[in-house]
Order: structure tokens, then C-alpha cells, then sequence
């Protein structure tokens, strides 16, 4: 029986895309994923997910009383669709505790820095490879780790390093860790943890 898995998006998706292809190339070959859910109406990723035929949902803080109303209304949501396996694919809201406490090691994200280096609150976005070019570092590269209560402080699961270029800009490094790491970490994560690897 496939694996359950329910993404969690905010922007544009493109790791979400590297899991739709991979499922559909057969790389994730025992996982399906059975719905995005997007804490913004207007991601672009929601698009990707109707497109490709999967439940696409927006539970928006905007529509809550109260950050606990969200919260509940969140892990109601995504409980909704009994995931084996929760991934956060560029999804900039903090998790609620409860959703931790919920799914013990079942929740991962994708962090686009080597952490524990340019992590933590504020590193979100183009932030990373902003810190990255501020520092000088020669190599960058991307992280996937478990979630626990911290931020960017779960278990560390896969990480793979890309070059730091002269004349980068936070765009363009942006666009080669995506390419070089992300989409590729992402995948074979989500591939190790519905085979029981990880
Ligand atoms: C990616 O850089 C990811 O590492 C970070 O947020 C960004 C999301 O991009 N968590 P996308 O929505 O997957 O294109």
C-alpha cells in the first residue's frame, strides 16, 4: 500500500514539482501524495498540485479568530487526510507543537543552507544565500531534517553541498542550490522514508 504523504507549501513549488515528477516517474516508487495544502491562497504550488490532479487546499491564518484557531483548524486539516508522511516544502509557517506531538518523526523540511550554518528564524527566502554571500562562504547546499519543536533543529536526514561562485548574486545561488540540492535531496528523502529507510 502507498505511503500517504501531504506537502505543505507557501510560494512556488518547485520542490513540491520535484516530488509530483518523481512520483510520477516512479523514483518515489511507494508514495503517493494525496494532497498540498498552502497557508496562501495565492501560491503558485497549489497550482502545480491541481494541475498534476492532487488535492489542493489553503487554510489561511487570515481566516482565523487566532494563531490557536489556525493551528487547530491546520492539524484538523491535515489530519484529514491520514498522511504517513508530512513534508514541508518551502512552507513558512511555524508548526504548531500539537502537529509535532501528532506525527513523532513523520514531518520533514527542505532548508536550503548546510545546517546548522545560515538556519534558524529569519532564514527563509533568498536570507540563506544573503548570509552566505555576506560571509564568504566557498560552499553552500541544502538540508533535509526532521521537525521537531525547534526551528530548523530536527534530526538531520540528507544534505548535499553546491559551490559558492564569484559574481553570485542571492538570485542566482538561490537558483543552483534549487537545482543542484534541493530537488534533489527532497525526492530521495521522501523516497528513503516511504521505503522504511529512514
Ligand atoms: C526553497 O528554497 C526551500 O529550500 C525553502 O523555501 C523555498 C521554497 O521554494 N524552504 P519552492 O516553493 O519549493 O519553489
Amino acid at each position: 500500500m502507498a505511503k500517504r504523504i501531504v506537502v505543505l507549501v507557501s510560494g512556488g513549488g518547485t520542490n513540491l514539482q520535484a516530488l509530483i515528477d518523481s512520483v510520477k516517474s516512479g523514483y518515489i516508487d511507494n508514495g503517493e501524495i494525496v494532497a498540498v495544502i498552502s497557508n496562501n491562497t495565492g501560491a503558485y504550488a497549489l497550482e502545480r498540485a491541481k494541475n498534476a490532479g492532487i488535492a489542493a487546499q489553503c487554510i489561511s491564518p487570515k481566516d482565523y479568530p487566532s494563531r490557536d484557531d489556525f493551528n487547530k483548524a491546520l492539524l484538523e486539516g491535515v489530519s484529514a487526510y491520514k498522511p504517513d508522511l508530512i513534508v514541508l516544502a518551502g512552507f513558512l509557517v511555524a508548526i504548531p507543537p500539537a502537529m509535532v506531538e501528532a506525527f513523532p518523526r513523520k514531518i520533514i523540511n527542505i532548508h536550503p543552507s548546510l545546517i546548522p550554518s545560515f538556519c534558524g528564524k529569519g532564514f527563509y527566502g533568498l536570507k540563506p544565500h544573503e548570509a552566505v554571500l555576506d560571509r564568504g562562504v566557498k560552499v553552500t547546499g541544502a538540508t533535509v531534517h526532521f521537525v521537531d519543536e525547534g526551528t530548523d533543529t530536527g534530526e538531520i536526514i540528507l544534505q548535499k553541498a553546491v559551490d559558492v561562485m564569484p559574481g553570485d548574486t542571492p538570485e542566482i545561488l538561490q537558483k543552483r542550490v534549487m537545482e543542484q540540492a534541493e530537488w534533489q535531496i527532497l525526492p530521495e528523502a521522501v523516497r528513503r522514508f516511504v521505503n522504511g529507510e529512514i
